[in-house]
């Protein structure tokens, strides 16, 4: 494990003691490492309304991206479990916005438990490429 790994599982660590989780219990905190090294931090925030609840994962993209930041290198996800807990799909989808190649690093209170890039974690994405080849063929119709 690198130091800025180690370093972003910390800040994730950190993040996790903020979770909203009284219906599920399971805290979770995230870092999003930019390409210029800004950190933006997330922890999951539930809701009474079950479905409303997001993910620590998204809360850090959403973070990042309304201040400004757009290129991410590395993303770090810290859960109290001894086998790693990775994205869910929600959170894969909307991470792929802002590209395949980014780097998942998964912990849990003592360390790295493992290790993926998103183009693993989610292949045959739906994205942006799509739309457009729907437009192309709408265009070459009219
Ligand atoms: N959760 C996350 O915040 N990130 C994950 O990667 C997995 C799941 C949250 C959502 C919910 O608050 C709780 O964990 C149980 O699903």
């Amino acid at each position: 494990m690198n130091t800025a790994s180690s370093r972003l599982l910390d800040a994730a660590r950190s993040a996790r003691l903020n979770a909203y989780a009284p219906f599920s219990k399971f805290l979770v905190g995230a870092a999003l490492e930019t390409a210029n090294g800004t950190i933006f931090t997330g922890c999951n925030v539930e809701n009474a309304s079950f479905g409303l609840t997001v993910c620590a994962e998204r809360v850090a993209v959403l973070k990042a991206v309304s201040e400004g930041h757009r290129h991410f290198v590395q993303i770090a996800v810290v859960a109290d479990t001894e086998t790693p807990t990775p994205p869910c799909g929600a959170c894969r989808q909307m991470l792929w916005e802002f590209g395949g190649d980014l780097e998942i690093v998964l912990g849990n209170l003592h360390s790295e438990t493992a290790r993926h890039r998103l183009n693993e974690l989610l292949p045959h994405p739906f994205d942006g490429r799509s739309i457009e080849a729907k437009n192309n063929e709408t265009f070459r119709a009219v």
